[in-house]
């Protein structure tokens, strides 16, 4: 079977969230189950690309809005992320240093989309299934059943990964001229409300589409930003399948980025050591409960919730607890949190922007994560932990309420709390801080933590066994 998975994110090529982790592992477990899986994505001008040497497969021109525009296929040799990864360069538009945020975005992935279509049209390259993800690439389902230029792939089938469906990719119609020609009768299938809605265009003509999670895919027909209409009704083909994670990369027992690799009998040692030189580094108390956030700034993840709840945690547990945060995006928390730091030295510290690295380094080192997101399609942060025997904190939200179990009230190995507030959060930390005080009980759960299994195995099996249904 040949899947061609298509995403504007792929780690370690570019990374912005856990898209790009998942795309840049999936493919390679879906492999090992003999499934060619390649993926497809826009070059970027990052130090991914720099540092390598690639190959020019195909090259070739399509006209978006009366414009000529020229693209090239790139690949390199051998394949060291474990699965073929193919770039689609062109020039001014698909070549930048950031994945998102410039003004032109829209023409960005239209251009993508197209030139895609393009080349797997000229190059007679037929795969049995296109997985898209998200919304960037949510005008494929359509283009291949109803752009004129492509009815070589109206059979093709495809399924619509749902990764964040607070994004949706809308275009003011006047960007309808940018799409490759199609079959006018059928404009409805691209609109919603007035506006193209990529996201719902793909949900209307996929014939299958899948969630991160169960939990979410749930949500989608209560809580869709004005979709639930829509999921309701296309809810025969929707199917929830629960991320997994790469666990060569995220594995305590492998990691290289590190200051001391443990494993499972030996985590109260490793940990300790971790957190030892990670607090010594970042200016924290290596003595006290380490608590860390880690994630965009954004109102879905409730970072700004953080100020609140960092300011009740010290009022609350005075001197029992440090936290640690990391990671970048709304400028007014931004501002708080640099504030906060100074309030309290040696008991906050942020980190303000992404760091891999440093993110291997926190799960390794602190006690407990926190996640008081709003929305969570499934969330990865919190099987990170796990692996790392940091125990989750997290509200019970998507794929946060599937895959982490309470330790007091269903003896798993967690916390959840059932409010986006800070009061709840709050309540849950000062709840895990006073269990986990209990050195056996910590240990215990630890070891719990670290037994689990979210390899990509299981998951990548589920993707199967749909695209073969499909
Ligand atoms: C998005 C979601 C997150 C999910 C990830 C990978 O970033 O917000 O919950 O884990 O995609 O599917």
């Amino acid at each position: 079977m040949h899947v061609i998975h298509l995403s504007v994110e792929c780690f370690p090529l570019a990374k912005v969230g856990g898209l790009a982790d998942v795309v840049g592992a999936l493919p390679r477990y879906q492999r090992k189950s003999g499934v060619d899986a390649w993926v497809v994505s826009p070059f970027y001008d990052k130090p991914f690309t720099k540092d390598r040497k690639f190959q020019l497969i195909h090259a070739g021109t399509f006209v978006q809005g009366g414009e000529t525009l020229a693209y090239e296929v790139l690949k390199e040799k051998k394949d060291p992320l474990g699965f073929p990864l193919y770039l689609i360069r062109i020039p001014g538009k698909l070549d930048r240093e950031e994945v998102y945020c410039y003004p032109d975005e829209a023409e960005q992935w239209i251009a993508f989309q197209h030139a895609f279509l393009r080349w797997v049209t000229d190059a007679g390259i037929i795969p049995d299934v296109v997985n898209c993800h998200d919304h960037h690439v949510g005008l494929i389902p359509f283009l291949m059943k109803h752009a004129v230029d492509f009815n070589q792939l109206a059979d093709v089938k495809t399924l619509f990964t749902i990764h964040n469906g607070q994004y949706q990719g809308w275009m003011t119609w006047d960007k309808g001229a940018l799409l490759p020609a199609f079959d006018t009768w059928k404009w409805g299938l691209l609109d919603w409300d007035g506006l193209i809605n990529p996201f719902a265009a793909a949900v209307k003509c996929c014939d299958a589409f899948s969630t991160v999670s169960e939990g979410y895919l749930q949500e989608l027909f209560v809580q869709a930003n004005g979709l639930e209409g829509l999921f309701q009704t296309e809810a025969y083909k929707g199917v929830g399948i629960v991320n997994g994670i790469d666990d060569e990369y995220w594995n305590p027992e492998l990691d290289n980025q590190i200051s001391k690799t443990y494993k499972k009998s030996s985590v109260k040692s490793g940990k300790k050591s971790n957190k030892k030189a990670f607090c010594d580094a970042v200016g924290l108390n290596s003595n006290l409960p380490l608590l860390a956030f880690i994630g965009r700034f954004a109102q879905e993840k409730g970072a700004d919730l953080l100020p609140a709840i960092i300011s009740n945690i010290f009022s609350r547990l005075e001197d029992k607890i440090c936290i640690f945060i990391l990671g970048s995006g709304d400028e007014a928390v931004e501002t708080t949190l640099k504030e906060l730091q100074d309030q309290y030295p040696r008991r906050l510290a942020t980190f303000i922007g992404y760091n891999e690295q440093l993110a291997h380094q926190v799960y390794a080192s602190a006690d407990l994560l926190l996640m008081p997101s709003r929305v969570e399609p499934c969330g990865l942060n919190q099987l990170y932990a796990l692996k790392y025997g940091t125990i989750p904190i997290v509200h019970a939200v998507g794929g946060l309420k599937d895959t982490v179990i309470d330790l007091e009230e269903q003896g798993g190995y967690g916390f959840l709390f059932a409010a986006a507030e800070p009061e709840a959060a709050v309540e849950s930390v000062a709840r895990a801080v006073n269990t986990l005080t209990d050195a056996s009980m910590l240990q215990k759960v630890r070891q719990k933590a670290m037994s689990l299994d979210f390899s990509w195995d299981k998951s990548a099996n589920k993707y199967i066994q749909l695209y073969d249904q499909l």
